[in-house]
């Protein structure tokens, strides 16, 4: 596949700065100020079966799961329905339960990810009700689900996702906050969350214009040889795509943990060479957080914050603007999505096609 560049040296590139305009596209026709909730044409699930659902399982691959596990908490927090991810393939081989009354939403960019289709199908087969939140329109995820909702990012040529990633968790907002709707979220949280979703274009165009500082802290450590990510609830799943991302493009590796679980065990990996990137928004976890940057100073290790505020333990913050909390996990991974990038491309690697990796993995 090939379009125009538009002067961009990769794809990645060039879809990392395309994020405003794509979240712009997902939030356009959606919105309805009448009612503070938005309208999602082909969801194809009534006030009255939203109602009913008193489960929600999200199943993906890769970043798409990772951007499950982020909507599945925006679903818990808004409509405040029990929903966790899980990737499609473990679901699939453990002979899950299928219960009647969950709702399962298959995610993927390019809706052909075999591991997620066949899991869709197993529940069809079973009864359930399966949405889709997909990319590609007419792909075969989104022609075997019963209804879902289109993420709009456009085309995505870069093997890793990037602006897809961002859509699909600005749509899992979307769905959230119609699911809250229809139970208790009230007009008035219904109202920030709208605000705050209507400033996220402008928002992610702020941060993309910080790209020198974040090209400059890329430079700081790509000599790394591991990095380790943390983050707590929100931050979490930030931070594993934040590690997956990194991991393709540039080839170091990097692993995810909660902040809360390093002093289970891989605190004993903290040193100066092992350096830690951590997600510290400005929310209820913040004094958590800045906790788990004492004991990595303690053991004397390097630590980039992304935050809202310059954190004094830190070597080096990117400080991110606010939202609302619940929709702070969409904005801080994006100047991660450019540290990777900066990363893969001071160490001269292949960013559009990693070694090893595919767009899409069609086949088991
Ligand atoms: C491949 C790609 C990943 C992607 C995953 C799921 O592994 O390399 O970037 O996240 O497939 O793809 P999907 O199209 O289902 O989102």
């Amino acid at each position: 596949e090939s379009y125009d560049m538009g002067g961009h040296d990769t794809y990645m590139h060039k879809e990392i700065h395309e994020q405003a305009d794509a979240v712009d596209r997902a939030l356009r026709g959606r919105i309805d100020d009448r009612f503070s909730t938005v309208h999602l044409g082909g969801l194809n699930l009534d006030a009255r079966d939203a109602r009913a659902v008193r489960r929600v399982k999200i199943l993906g691959c890769g970043t798409s799961y990772h951007a499950g596990q982020i909507g599945a908490q925006m679903i818990e927090e808004l409509a405040r329905i029990p929903a966790d991810a899980e990737p499609a393939s473990e679901f699939r081989y453990r002979n899950p339960v299928v219960d009647p009354d969950t709702l399962y939403i298959a995610v993927s960019q390019s809706g052909e990810t075999y591991d997620v289709l066949a899991a869709v199908q197993e529940l069809k087969r079973k009864g359930a009700r399966v949405l889709g939140l997909v990319n590609v329109v007419g792909s075969a995820i989104a022609r075997e689900t019963d209804g879902g909702i289109y993420v709009h990012a456009g085309p995505e040529v870069c093997v890793v996702s990037t602006k897809c990633f961002t859509n699909m968790v600005v749509s899992f907002g979307l769905l959230a906050l119609h699911l809250g709707r229809t139970r208790d979220l009230s007009v008035a949280d219904g109202k920030r969350i709208i605000a705050g979703l209507r400033k996220l274009p402008e928002q992610i165009a702020e941060i993309l214009a910080n790209e020198g500082e974040i090209e400059k802290l890329a430079g700081e450590y790509a000599d790394a040889k591991s990095m380790m990510f943390i983050g707590r609830v929100r931050g979490y799943p930030v931070a594993r795509e934040a590690s997956l991302k990194l991991k393709e493009v540039s080839y170091i590796h990097a692993e995810a943990y909660p902040a809360s679980e390093l002093k289970h065990g891989p605190l004993a990996l903290i040193e100066p060479a092992m350096p830690t990137v951590a997600i510290v928004p400005n929310d209820d976890l913040l004094e958590k957080n800045r906790a788990a940057l004492e004991e990595i100073k303690a053991r004397s290790g390097r630590i980039l914050a992304v935050a809202h505020q310059v954190q004094e333990k830190a070597d080096h913050t990117i400080v991110v603007p606010k939202n609302e909390d619940e929709l702070d996990p969409i904005l801080m991974g994006i100047p991660l999505q450019l540290l990777a990038y900066y990363t893969a491309k001071a160490m001269g690697r292949d960013i559009d096609k990693p070694r090893n990796l595919a767009k899409s993995v069609t086949v088991e």
